[in-house]
C-alpha cells in the first residue's frame, strides 16, 4: 500500500514539472455565431510561451457555461536566443455558452520559469460579454493584442514599447496591471524601474538592476466605447457602459472584455552603447513602420521584410508572435522574411503581427525595439493561379474577378522584350502569362532552402507610361523550388531522373550518368547497363542540373556508396561529406561555379566486415549502390563566398538573371 502511495505522488510531481516554465501568456476571443441548438460559441485563442512546446488549460466559469473543446492551432515560433529556448503556440478553446450573458474564462496553474520578481503560479482571467451593442448591432469584439511575449533590453538603455493598438470596433482600448490576486495575477505589482502609461498601452522600461532572470508582467487590456452604449441580452435585459473618462477612471466604468496580457521582460547586463546599429539592431527600410496595415487575402500568402544592421554585433534571428503558423525566413544576413497565409475561417479577423530582431556578440543578445503590424484577412477578391515548372512560371489571372481587367493595361516587371508581352497567351476569359525564370524582370531570391522566383502583373494606363489613375491591381507572384535534392545512381541497374520536389511549387530534376572517360561527351547508354568495373578502374560520372537559370551553380554536399540500395542503410563508405573530398581516388573534372558537377573515382567493392561472427551477412563484394544525398543548386552569389571546408555563408545581395 505504502510504496503505491509513494508512486503515484512521483508521478504527480513529474506532471507538475512538464507543465512548468511558462514564460508568457495572452488571450483573445472571436464570437462565432449561435449553434444550430440555440447556444452560442465563443472561440478563445491562447498563445503561450514556455520552455518546450506546450500549453495552458483554460475552463469556463460562470452559469451559462456548458462545455469547452480544445483544438491546438499551431505553432508560432522557436527560439534559441532565450536564457532558455522558448516555444510559442496557440491553441484555440471552443466555449459553448447556454446565453449572451458574460462569462469568464480562467486558467490557473504552476510555474512561471523562475521570476526576477516572485511570480509563480499563473492566474490569468478573459471576461467575454456577448450582449448586442446598440452601436454596432453585433456583440463587441475582443480587441487585438500586440506583443512579443519574450522582451529583452540591456539595463542601461531605457526603452518604450506599444503593446497594443487595435480594437475593430474602434474603442479605446486600456492596458493595466493586474489587481486581483489568484484571478488576474499573482504578485498584482508592477516591478520598480518598469512604468505603464495605462490610457496608450505604453510600457516604459527606465532603469533596474540585471537578472538573469526575467521579470514577470501581469497586465490587463480592456476596451470602453466612446460614447455611451447599451448591451442588450437575448432575454430583453440590458446592461450600459460608458466611455472611461480621461486620465481618472471611476471604478464603476466597467469595460466591454477583458484580456490578459502577460510575459517576461528580462533586463540583461549594460550594452557598451544605447545607439541602435551599434549593438542594439536598427530596423531599415522596408521594414514596415509600427502600426502599420496590410491586407491579406484568404488563402494568399502575405509576406512581410524585415531589415536590421548592427555594426557591432551578428544580427542572428527575428522572433515573431502572430497568428499560428507564421512562417520566418532569414533570406541574406539582417534580412528576414515573415510568411503568412490567412484561412478561409480567418476571414473578416484582424491579426496583430509583432516581431524584433536579435543579434548577438557572445555572450550578450541584443534585441532591437518591437514593431507591430496589423493583417486584415479578406475573402479572395483578384482569382489567380501559379503552375511552376523547370524553365518557367505560368500565371493565369481570371478577368471576371477584377473590374475592368485587359492585358493591354497589364504589364510584367520588366515588358521590354516582346516574349514578356501579356497579349500573347491571354484568352478572352483569362491573362495569361508565360515567364521565364530569367527574363521580364524576374527577380530571384533565397532563404534557406529554395530558390524563389518572382514576378508581378501590375496595371498601366498605356503601355509605357509611367503613372496611372485607372484602378490599381497588383498580382504578385513566385515560384519556389528546394535548393536541396537526392539523387541516386547504382553500379549495375540506371535509375530514371529523380525529380526532388513535389511540393506543388516547382522542381528542378538532377540527372546522374556515367561516362566511358574524361571528355564526359556522350554518356554511356543505359542499354549497356549493368556496368562492369574492374576494381582500381575509373569510373566517370556527371551530376547535372536541368535548370535554365544562368546564376546557378551545383554544389555537391554529400556523396555515400553503400552495398544495398536503401539510403538508410549504415554503414555506407563517404566519398564526399560536407562538400569535401573523402575518397583518396576522387577527382573533380568541373570547374567551380556550373551547373554540372563532373566526377571520378576508382571502382571498389565493399568488403563484408560483419561477416565474422554472430551474423552472417550477405554483402555483395561487386556492386555497390551508389547515392548521392543533399545536391543544392545555389545562386552565385553564394557560393562566391564560400570557403574550403566552411559551411556556405550567405549572399550580400540578391542576384538577378538579368545582370
Ligand atoms: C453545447 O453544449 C450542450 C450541453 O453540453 C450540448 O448539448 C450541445 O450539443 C453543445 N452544442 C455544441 C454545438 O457543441
Ligand atoms: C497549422 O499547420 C498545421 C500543420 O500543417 C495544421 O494542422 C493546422 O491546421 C494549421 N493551423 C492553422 C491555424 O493554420
Ligand atoms: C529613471 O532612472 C533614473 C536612474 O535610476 C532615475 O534617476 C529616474 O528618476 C528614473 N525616472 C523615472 C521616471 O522613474
Ligand atoms: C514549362 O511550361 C511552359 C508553358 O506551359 C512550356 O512551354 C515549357 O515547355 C515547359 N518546360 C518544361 C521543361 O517542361
Ligand atoms: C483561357 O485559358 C484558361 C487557362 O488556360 C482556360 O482555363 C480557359 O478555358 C480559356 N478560355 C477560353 C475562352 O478559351
Ligand atoms: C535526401 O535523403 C536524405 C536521407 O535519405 C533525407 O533525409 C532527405 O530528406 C532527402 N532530401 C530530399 C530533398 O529529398
Ligand atoms: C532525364 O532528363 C533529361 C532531361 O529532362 C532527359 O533528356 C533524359 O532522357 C532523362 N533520362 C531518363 C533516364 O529519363
Ligand atoms: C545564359 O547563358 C547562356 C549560355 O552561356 C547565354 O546564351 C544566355 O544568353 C544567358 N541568358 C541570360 C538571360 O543571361
Ligand atoms: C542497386 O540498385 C538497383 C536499382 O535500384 C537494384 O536493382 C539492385 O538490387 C541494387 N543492388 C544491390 C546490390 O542492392
Amino acid at each position: 500500500m505504502a510504496s503505491t502511495a509513494v508512486l503515484l505522488l512521483q508521478l504527480l510531481l513529474v506532471s507538475l514539472a512538464s507543465a512548468s516554465h511558462l514564460l508568457g501568456t495572452s488571450a483573445t476571443y472571436t464570437y462565432r455565431g449561435q449553434n444550430p441548438d440555440g447556444t452560442y460559441k465563443v472561440d478563445l485563442h491562447s498563445r503561450s510561451i514556455f520552455k518546450t512546446c506546450d500549453y495552458l488549460s483554460w475552463s469556463c466559469s460562470g452559469s451559462n457555461c456548458l462545455n469547452v473543446v480544445k483544438s491546438p492551432s499551431g505553432v508560432i515560433d522557436k527560439n534559441t536566443n532565450t536564457p532558455v529556448t522558448t516555444c510559442e503556440t496557440e491553441t484555440v478553446f471552443t466555449t459553448n455558452v447556454s446565453s449572451d450573458k458574460p462569462f469568464q474564462m480562467r486558467a490557473s496553474g504552476c510555474c512561471w520559469r523562475s521570476t526576477a520578481n516572485n511570480v509563480g503560479s499563473w492566474y490569468l482571467l478573459t471576461e467575454v460579454d456577448l450582449g448586442k451593442r446598440s452601436d454596432t448591432g453585433k456583440p463587441n469584439r475582443s480587441p487585438d493584442i500586440g506583443l512579443l511575449p519574450f522582451l529583452r533590453v540591456p539595463q542601461n538603455c531605457p526603452r518604450t514599447y506599444k503593446l497594443t493598438s487595435f480594437d475593430p470596433d474602434g474603442d479605446k482600448v486600456q492596458c493595466r496591471y493586474g489587481k486581483v490576486s489568484g484571478t488576474e495575477c499573482d504578485k498584482c505589482n508592477l516591478p520598480p524601474g518598469f512604468l505603464l502609461d495605462q490610457g496608450s498601452c505604453t510600457l516604459h522600461y527606465n532603469y533596474t538592476q540585471a537578472n538573469s532572470n526575467a521579470f514577470g508582467l501581469e497586465l490587463m487590456v480592456e476596451d470602453f466605447p466612446q460614447g455611451h452604449i447599451n448591451l442588450q441580452y437575448a432575454d430583453g435585459s440590458r446592461s450600459y457602459r460608458v466611455p472611461m473618462t480621461a486620465r481618472t477612471p471611476p471604478p464603476t466604468t466597467a469595460p466591454l472584455s477583458k484580456l490578459p496580457m502577460q510575459f517576461s521582460f528580462l533586463v540583461d547586463p549594460p550594452a557598451p552603447s544605447c545607439q541602435e546599429g551599434d549593438f542594439l539592431p536598427k530596423l531599415l527600410p522596408p521594414t514596415p513602420a509600427n502600426g502599420a496595415h496590410f491586407l491579406a487575402e484568404v488563402n494568399k500568402e502575405l509576406e512581410i521584410r524585415v531589415k536590421a544592421q548592427a555594426k557591432h554585433a551578428t544580427i542572428n534571428n527575428i522572433i515573431v508572435s502572430g497568428p499560428a503558423n507564421i512562417s520566418k525566413h532569414q533570406t541574406t544576413p539582417g534580412e528576414f522574411v515573415l510568411r503568412w497565409t490567412p484561412l478561409p475561417d480567418d476571414h473578416g479577423q484582424h491579426f496583430v503581427i509583432c516581431f524584433a530582431v536579435e543579434a548577438v556578440k557572445p555572450p550578450a543578445v541584443y534585441q532591437s525595439e518591437m514593431r507591430c503590424v496589423l493583417v486584415e484577412a479578406r475573402s479572395e477578391k483578384v482569382k489567380s493561379h501559379v503552375i511552376c515548372n523547370e524553365s518557367s512560371m505560368t500565371v493565369s489571372v481570371e478577368k471576371a474577378s477584377f473590374p475592368r481587367l485587359h492585358e493591354d493595361h497589364m504589364q510584367l516587371n520588366d515588358p521590354s522584350n516582346t516574349a514578356c508581352s501579356l497579349q500573347r497567351h491571354s484568352n478572352s476569359t483569362h491573362i495569361i502569362a508565360i515567364i521565364p525564370l530569367n527574363a521580364c524582370g524576374t527577380q530571384i531570391e533565397e532563404d534557406e532552402e529554395n530558390l524563389i522566383f518572382k514576378n508581378e502583373i501590375t496595371t498601366v494606363d498605356n503601355p509605357g507610361d509611367l503613372i496611372t489613375r485607372k484602378h490599381q491591381m497588383e498580382v504578385q507572384f513566385y515560384c519556389q523550388y528546394p535548393k536541396q535534392g537526392n539523387v541516386s545512381l547504382s553500379f549495375v541497374a540506371h535509375r530514371k531522373n529523380i525529380t526532388v520536389w513535389e511540393k506543388g511549387f516547382g522542381t528542378f530534376t538532377y540527372q546522374f550518368e556515367f561516362y566511358p572517360n574524361n571528355q564526359f561527351q556522350t554518356m554511356i547508354d543505359p542499354a549497356a547497363y549493368p556496368l562492369e568495373y574492374d576494381i582500381g578502374n575509373r569510373i566517370y560520372m556527371k551530376i547535372k542540373a536541368t535548370s535554365s537559370v544562368n546564376n546557378t551553380q551545383l554544389f555537391l554536399e554529400s556523396c555515400r556508396a553503400a552495398p544495398y540500395d536503401n539510403p538508410n542503410y549504415r554503414p555506407t563508405y563517404s566519398i564526399f561529406e560536407n562538400g569535401c573530398q573523402m575518397d583518396p581516388t576522387l577527382q573533380i573534372h568541373s570547374p567551380a561555379a556550373q551547373k554540372e558537377f563532373k566526377f571520378s573515382m576508382e571502382a571498389f567493392k565493399f568488403i563484408g566486415l560483419h561477416n565474422q561472427h554472430l551474423m552472417r551477412v550477405d554483402i555483395p563484394k561487386d556492386n555497390p549502390n551508389m547515392t548521392c544525398q543533399a545536391v543544392p543548386l545555389r545562386s552565385q552569389s553564394m557560393v562566391s563566398n564560400q570557403q574550403d571546408h566552411d559551411p556556405p555563408s550567405r549572399p550580400e545581395h540578391h542576384a538577378s538573371p538579368q545582370e
